[in-house]
Order: C-alpha cells, then structure tokens, then sequence
C-alpha cells in the first residue's frame, strides 16, 4: 500500500489534518530542533502513519493521555485519526508545549488538550487523571512508565506503551515490578500490518481496580529536563 493509502486509510476524511501535521513537522519542528533533520524523509512512515495505526486500540469515546508527547507523537495522529478521542498530551518542556499548542490551534484539534508539566506532578495527576488509557512512545523504560501512568488512569484503564524490537525483554523484565505498582495483564501485540512497513509495537497493560501504590521516587541524579 503507498503512503497516500495508508494515509487515507488511517485518517479517513481528516487526511487533509495529517497532511497539515507532516508539515509542521518538517518545517518548524526540524527548525526548532524538536525532530532530527534526518528524520524529515520518513515522517510518514516511522512516526504519522506509526503512531495513527494504534488508533485502533481504543474504545469509543475514551479519555486518552499521551505522556512525554515531544513534538505530538503518538498524540496528535491518534487525535486526527480518532476525532471522537479526548487527547490529553503532557509534556514537560515549554518549547514542546509552544511547539504542540501552535500545531493544534493550526489543525483546528478540538479534541486535543495541551498541558505543560510532567505525568508524575500531582496538579497533572488531580486534574487529568481517571483517563481510559495512557499512552506514550520513547519516554522511559517500561518500570517507570508503569509508575507514570497508573495513577493517571482509571481502575480498568489501559496502558499503551509504544516500544519498540525489545518491548518482549522489557515485559519479562519489568512484569512483577509493574503488578506491585497495580499494572497486570501486559502483553505484547503488533498493529499496523499492511499499512506500514514495519508494523509497531505495543506492550498493552490494564490497571487493578481499586487503589494503586504512589509512584517510585527517581533515582538520584535522575536529570530534570523542565525548562530547557
Ligand atoms: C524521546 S522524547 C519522545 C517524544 C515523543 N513521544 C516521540 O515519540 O517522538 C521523550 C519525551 O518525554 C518527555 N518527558 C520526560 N520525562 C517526562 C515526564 N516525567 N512526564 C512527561 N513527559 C516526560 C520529554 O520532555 C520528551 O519530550
């Protein structure tokens, strides 16, 4: 399939919004250093039409937060593709948030909130917890995304981490320390097959009912990215 119908595919008759998002990303994004130059040939593939597929992943109407959002990745393509979402996308860095605000006031995103701080703040956790499913891609290791995102969603609520060949290892690795923060159930499931050239790679989890744990304290020396 070409890019142009997988494109079509993913994003339906909002294809024109996913258009508008590839070009923010090649122009101010590369400008403002937000994404590497050398990406600009392949955003299509390994980051609009990557990230879009996972829309498939979510119930109607859910309440979504996309932690470590970057420069709108997975966030904003799961918006365009599934308008009926509410995309909550929490970044730390003010020229992320910038950046993300500019694109989502230019796409006409009204389905996107954007909100400056990290996904462990307890004013993040008080005002956009209880939210169906977390998502992320490239953030932190799969331990601590558990720690991130379970007190920001709902008992029941899904966990979909984007990762990508070593999503298995760190599954194996990470299962019983995510179980004892209240994520069970992890698995490993692909998406995307016939649509991209390589298909992405989610490691799902689901979040106990009832009360999770408070998150870990970072380990010392853990560099805070706020305000660079
Ligand atoms: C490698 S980037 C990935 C960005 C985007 N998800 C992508 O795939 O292109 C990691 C992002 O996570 C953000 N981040 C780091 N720690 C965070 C935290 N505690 N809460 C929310 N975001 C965080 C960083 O500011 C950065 O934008």
């Amino acid at each position: 399939m070409s890019v142009s119908e997988a494109a079509t595919h993913v994003f339906g008759d909002r294809v024109d919004r996913a258009v508008g998002y590839h070009d923010w990303l090649a122009d101010a994004a590369v400008t403002r250093g937000l994404i590497g130059p050398r990406e600009a040939p392949r955003l299509w593939d390994r980051h609009i039409l990557n990230c879009g597929v996972i829309a498939e992943l979510f119930g109607p109407d859910e309440r979504v937060v996309d932690i470590g959002s970057g420069a709108g990745l997975p966030g904003i393509p799961l918006a365009i593709a599934r308008p009926d979402l509410r995309v909550v996308l929490v970044e730390p860095l003010l020229r992320r948030t910038t950046f993300l605000a500019e694109v989502v006031d230019a796409l006409g995103l009204d389905n996107v909130t954007v909100v400056r701080g990290r996904a462990e703040e307890p004013s993040v956790i008080a005002q956009h917890g209880a939210a169906d499913s977390v998502t992320s891609r490239a953030v932190a290791p799969l331990d601590r995304l558990c720690g991130w995102s379970a007190p920001l969603m709902r008992p029941d609520g899904k966990m979909v981490a984007m990762k990508g060949s070593t999503a298995q290892e760190e599954v194996d690795e990470h299962r019983s320390r995510c179980a004892a923060i209240g994520i069970d159930d992890l698995t490993v499931t692909t998406v995307g097959a016939g649509l991209v050239p390589e298909v992405t790679t989610v490691v799902l989890g689901r979040r106990r009912g009832g009360q999770t744990r408070p998150t870990p304290a970072a380990p010392r020396g853990t560099r805070t990215e706020r305000g660079r």
